[in-house]
């Protein structure tokens, strides 16, 4: 633990609009709920070679290239969030993987010292060259999204030329070169893919790896999302259990996002288990950790955040590493509670998931 705590200048002047200080005056990212933000997903890009049907409509606007952060604003940016006490950062899209400076941008958010770095990806660009020269750069851990084994369901679903068997191809390239620990992600939509949620847990058996099942969250840019689309995670685990043994395994970490299972019938140890992500069913706002900033520069203390708070004219206007910091410790202090889905009030945010990260 590295934190100091110091008096900050006001920094609200510095290019945030409406953003008064944090009243706690320290130099650490604690919002009013008395959470501590230790987690930070990185969008380094919008832009994605997939167009999911949960994500992005085939005409999505893509943000003005001139707005996106470049290679050095984002690892500065990446250098001042872990000095305020930023732990695990995640490289998120669009599609990470598409960005021709990726390789550069490992290289030096590893350097910042962070103690977790770690990247999600669709699986269509793992080569075993690139992943090495990831992973020797200092990329961690890999999460790889795949929805459907079947082929024609899966072009349908990311409206690509791609295929299951080129993602499974990825996975076992990743595993070569040396990722453990790699998780699978899968989002499930009601008349899309539920009936695939037991072959993805075959696949993630066979291959020996975590299959993570995420509700559909009303996030996607065509705004089609309606509770009648969502495949709750108690539903997600009455499919699984028909089939396989599993046994409950909590939280990794309070400030988890995902539910464990254990396969029974596989020894302890053994790398496959089952993860389901319930933000809609079962909500874990309360322990979120999360922080996030868009590749145009935007920090958004919440997924789900109505307000972002423009860091991008700081980092362009010249100001020093202490107001940076200052400017995201006021901007974490606002974090809301919760994101209210089930609550009549919600409202989705205007930007999709494709452009905050996920
Ligand atoms: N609901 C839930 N998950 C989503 N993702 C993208 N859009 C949505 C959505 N509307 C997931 C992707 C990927 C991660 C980055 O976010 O499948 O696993
Ligand atoms: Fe691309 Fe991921 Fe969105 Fe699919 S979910 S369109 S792979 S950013």
């Amino acid at each position: 633990m590295t934190l100091r705590l110091t008096i900050l200048r006001p920094s609200s002047a510095s290019g945030g609009a409406d953003l008064p200080p944090a009243p706690h005056g320290q130099r650490r990212l604690i919002d009013s709920h008395g959470r501590e933000i230790r987690d930070l997903r990185l969008s380094i890009t919008d832009r994605c070679n997939f167009r999911c049907t949960y994500c992005m409509d085939p005409d999505v606007a893509f943000l003005p290239r001139e707005d996106l952060l470049s290679d050095q604003e984002m690892v500065r940016l990446a250098g001042i969030a872990v000095g305020l006490g930023i732990r695990k950062i995640r490289l998120t899209g669009g599609e990470p993987t598409i960005h021709p400076g990726l390789d550069g941008i490992i290289a030096g958010i590893a350097s910042t010292g962070v103690h977790d770095l770690a990247m999600t990806t669709n699986g269509s660009r793992l080569e075993l060259d690139r992943l090495r020269a990831w992973r020797d750069a200092g990329l961690t851990r890999l999460t790889v999204s795949i929805d459907s084994i079947q082929p024609g369901r899966f072009a349908a679903i990311t409206r690509s030329r791609s295929s299951p068997a080129a993602v499974v191809d990825g996975i076992r390239a990743a595993q070569r070169a040396g990722f453990a620990r790699l998780k699978l992600n899968a989002v499930i939509v009601r008349g899309f893919n539920e009936d695939e949620v037991v072959p993805l847990a075959s696949l993630a058996r066979d291959l020996g790896v975590e299959m993570r099942y995420i509700e559909y969250m009303p996030l996607d840019s065509g705004r089609h999302w309606n509770p009648s689309l969502l495949v709750p995670a108690s539903e997600i685990v009455d499919r699984i259990g028909a089939v396989y043994p599993i046994v409950p395994a909590g939280r990794d970490a309070a400030d988890s996002t995902s539910l464990s299972y254990q396969f029974a019938d596989l020894p302890p140890g053994e790398g496959s288990r089952i993860g389901v992500i319930a933000p809609v069913s079962r909500p874990f706002c309360g322990a979120c950790s999360r922080l996030r900033i868009t590749a145009d520069g935007k920090v958004r203390p919440c997924l789900f955040s109505l307000d972002e708070f423009d860091v991008r004219p700081l980092l362009r206007g010249g100001r020093d590493d202490e107001a940076i910091a200052g400017f995201l410790v006021d901007a974490i202090w606002t974090k809301q509670a919760g994101h209210g889905i089930n609550t009549p009030a919600f409202t989705q945010p205007d930007r999709p998931m494709s452009a905050i990260g996920g």
